[in-house]
């Protein structure tokens, strides 16, 4: 189960959603966004080593939830770059998470986009970064932003990135639910929700927050048009987002298709209080500090 040695490391960030505007379910079932993605610094990290075959191994919290079959994006993004270039992809795959399973802030897709830069860099590959990306649109519609990182506006189903300004240090607090939801069911409940849903917009004001750095200002523009459908799934979270708020956080949401709620502090000192009232309220499985902006998948170690 260990991290294989004679590899390649890559470090991989999760992300918050500080908005997501999600307008009508397209003729292919995606719904178009207005997706602004904000990496934060939790991160997982993936690691890949030559073996006889493709296997996946994980090690870390909820490692029990992730599928370690071919079904994983880690194993999808060895093997389409490997198809691409007529080679087997005959590679060990270890994921050490640390971001949360299932919930809402992109875990899955950072695997994806890490395998995909470690067996690159393993197997020489030499892919362009335009080629990386069209890869990671394949794999799933947050995976290109896990590449990426730092923030980015994403449109179409939210594989197309416009990056974004950052001018300062965002302090968050996550609330880790127990277990997971699905995001297909949380667009299906939006679906049901939302008979007419307009066509989804950056708001000026929250692109004008990120890029001066000022945590009062995006606190009152963050918004996520999943969070009624997420509420609706898990009632509970409610109780959370309460929790979080009454602990002094400036705003707290849903971080994408949830379950993990996310809060915005005004400082480090301040998250790390958050983050104890929210433990202590028992409305959370655990509570998570991380700073924002966090550079995307980079390689950390060839051993
Ligand atoms: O692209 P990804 O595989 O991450 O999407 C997972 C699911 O989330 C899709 O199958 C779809 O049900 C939903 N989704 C959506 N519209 C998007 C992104 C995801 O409906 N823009």
């Amino acid at each position: 189960m260990s991290r294989p040695v004679n590899g390649v490391a890559v470090r991989v960030p999760a992300k918050v959603n500080v908005q997501l505007a999600v307008g009508a379910a397209r003729p292919d079932g995606f719904h178009d966004l207005a997706n602004v993605f904000l990496a934060v610094g939790l991160y997982d990290e993936v690691t890949v080593a030559p073996a006889d075959e493709l296997r996946i191994t994980c090690t870390g919290p909820g490692a029990d939830q992730v599928p370690l079959d071919r079904t994983n994006l880690a194993a999808r993004a060895a093997l389409a770059l490997a198809g691409r270039r007529g080679i087997a992809a005959d590679v060990h795959i270890h994921i050490d998470k640390d971001i949360p399973v299932a919930g809402g802030m992109a875990g899955g897709s950072a695997d994806g986009a890490g395998a995909l830069l470690a067996c690159d860099a393993l197997w020489g590959t030499g892919a362009t970064r335009a080629e990386l990306l069209e890869i990671c649109a394949e794999l799933g519609s947050d995976v290109p932003f896990s590449l990426v990182g730092g923030a980015a506006l994403g449109t179409g189903r939210g594989e197309r990135l416009t990056p974004l300004d950052v001018g300062g240090t965002f302090h968050w607090v996550f609330a880790v639910a127990d277990g997971g939801l699905s995001t297909p069911a949380v667009y299906r409940e939006f679906d049901r929700l939302t008979p007419v849903a307009p066509a989804p917009e950056a708001a000026p004001a929250l692109l004008a927050a990120l890029c001066t750095g000022d945590a009062t200002a995006l606190s009152t523009a963050l918004a996520n048009d999943l969070q009624p459908a997420a509420l609706s799934l898990r009632p509970s979270l409610a109780d959370t987002l309460a929790a979080g708020t009454a602990a002094g956080a400036l705003a707290g949401l849903v971080s994408g298709s949830g379950p993990t709620t996310a809060f915005l502090a005004k400082d480090a000192e301040s998250a790390a209080s958050i983050a104890d009232a929210l433990l202590a309220s028992g409305t959370c499985r655990t509570a998570r500090v991380a700073g924002s902006p966090a550079p995307g998948a980079r390689v950390v170690d060839r051993a």
